[in-house]
C-alpha cells in the first residue's frame, strides 16, 4: 500500500452505515427514558395534577413560587383569604381573570380550578 493514499475499502459504506445506525440507536433508547420522565419545570398539567403542581406550573411565574407576588400579586400571608373571604369568588377570579391575570377557564377544568385555588388557601399560607 502506498502511504499517505486514500484507504478505500469496498463495503465499507453499508457497514459502517449500519455501525452508525446501531450507536444512534443506541444512545436514543439510553436519552429516551430520563427524557419520559416528566418533572424538570415543565408546564404539563393534566386532570390528575395536585393544587401544588397546578400552581407551581401556571401560577407561580407570576405569583412566585411560595405567593409572595411577582407581576401579580402576592397571594401568600393570608392576602388572597382578605380579598376572597369566599372561596367562590376566588374561583370566579381564576376562571375569568382580570386585566394582566390570564383567564384560566378554558386551560384548566373547574376541578383543576378548585384545586389550585384550595391551594393557594392553605398549604401555600403555610410555606415560606
Ligand atoms: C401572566 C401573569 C399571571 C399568571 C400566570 C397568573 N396570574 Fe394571577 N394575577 C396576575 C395579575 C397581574 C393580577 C392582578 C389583576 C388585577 O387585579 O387587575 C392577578 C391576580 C390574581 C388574584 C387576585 C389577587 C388579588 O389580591 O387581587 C388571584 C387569586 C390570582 N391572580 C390567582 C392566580 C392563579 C391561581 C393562577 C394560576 C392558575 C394565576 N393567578 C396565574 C397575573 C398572573
Amino acid at each position: 500500500m502506498v502511504p499517505g493514499s486514500p484507504v478505500r475499502p469496498s463495503g465499507a459504506g453499508r457497514s459502517g452505515v449500519a455501525v452508525i445506525a446501531t450507536v444512534i440507536a443506541t444512545v436514543i433508547a439510553a436519552l429516551a427514558v430520563p427524557a419520559c420522565g416528566g418533572g424538570g419545570g415543565g408546564t404539563r398539567v393534566d386532570e390528575t395534577s395536585s393544587g401544588r403542581e397546578l400552581f407551581v406550573a401556571l401560577c407561580a411565574r407570576c405569583h412566585g413560587r411560595n405567593g409572595e407576588g411577582g407581576v401579580g400579586p402576592q397571594l401568600s400571608d393570608g392576602r388572597v383569604l382578605e380579598r376572597f373571604p369566599d372561596e367562590a369568588d376566588q374561583i370566579a377570579f381564576v376562571r375569568r381573570g382580570r386585566g394582566a391575570m390570564p383567564a384560566f377557564g378554558r386551560q384548566l377544568g373547574p376541578r383543576q380550578i378548585e384545586r389550585v385555588v384550595r391551594y393557594t388557601r392553605t398549604e401555600l399560607q403555610t410555606r415560606r
